[in-house]
């Protein structure tokens, strides 16, 4: 192969692949979620106050709770499948709009520990919503809830007896 044939058919191999990208748009990812229950939503349940709510919803409730607030890009392919897997993934760790099965678990637990140390919420999540960045008071104030709240370090209603596996390796 010669330089002169390769152009054409690096033309070729680019329309393909933009051809493709277009096709992949059509294809969505499942996002139906069950109606939500106000009864077994967390921020209900433990009646918090609009300050937490505010900054739980805005932290945690797009890959944790059915009420999910999709960003445009979350609608173009490949980035809609990306989203979506990482929602998925949230939900099934911690489900904040079925807190009648969540709370107590392990995961509710280390909601605060997992705020405090810049687990969660994730390093690109936060690069790409900017009420996401708390401030060092906010983060404190949450952390703080959490595990007066969820059951973590602090003890508090909802835990289930489990901080001394904290140590356990991720
Ligand atoms: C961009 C989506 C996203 C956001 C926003 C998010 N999480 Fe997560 N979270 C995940 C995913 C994915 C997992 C499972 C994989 C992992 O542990 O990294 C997870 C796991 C967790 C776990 C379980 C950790 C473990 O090791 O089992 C806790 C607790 C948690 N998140 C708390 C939070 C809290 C609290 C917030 C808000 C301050 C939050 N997350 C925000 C996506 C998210």
């Amino acid at each position: 192969m010669n330089l002169e044939s390769m152009r054409p058919l690096f033309r070729k191999v680019l329309l393909v692949l933009l051809g493709l990208l277009l096709l992949a748009q059509f294809i969505q990812p499942d996002r139906a979620v069950p109606a939500i229950d106000p009864a077994r939503d967390m921020l209900s349940v433990t009646n918090a106050p609009p300050d937490i709510r505010q900054l739980v919803v805005g932290t945690c409730y797009d890959c944790h709770s059915y009420a999910t607030e999709y960003p445009w890009y979350a609608y173009v392919a490949p980035m809609s499948f990306i989203v979506q897997d990482h929602i998925n993934e949230g939900r099934e760790h911690l489900n904040f709009s079925l807190w009648d099965t969540y709370a107590g678990s392990e995961e509710a637990g280390e909601a605060g520990e997992e705020l405090q140390e810049g687990e969660m919420p994730p390093g690109y999540y936060r690069l790409m919503h900017g009420h996401a960045r708390l401030t060092d008071t906010d983060k404190q104030k949450l952390v703080t809830w959490f595990n007066a709240n969820l059951g973590g370090e602090g003890g508090g209603a909802g835990g289930n007896g489990t901080e001394g596996e904290e140590e356990e390796a991720d």
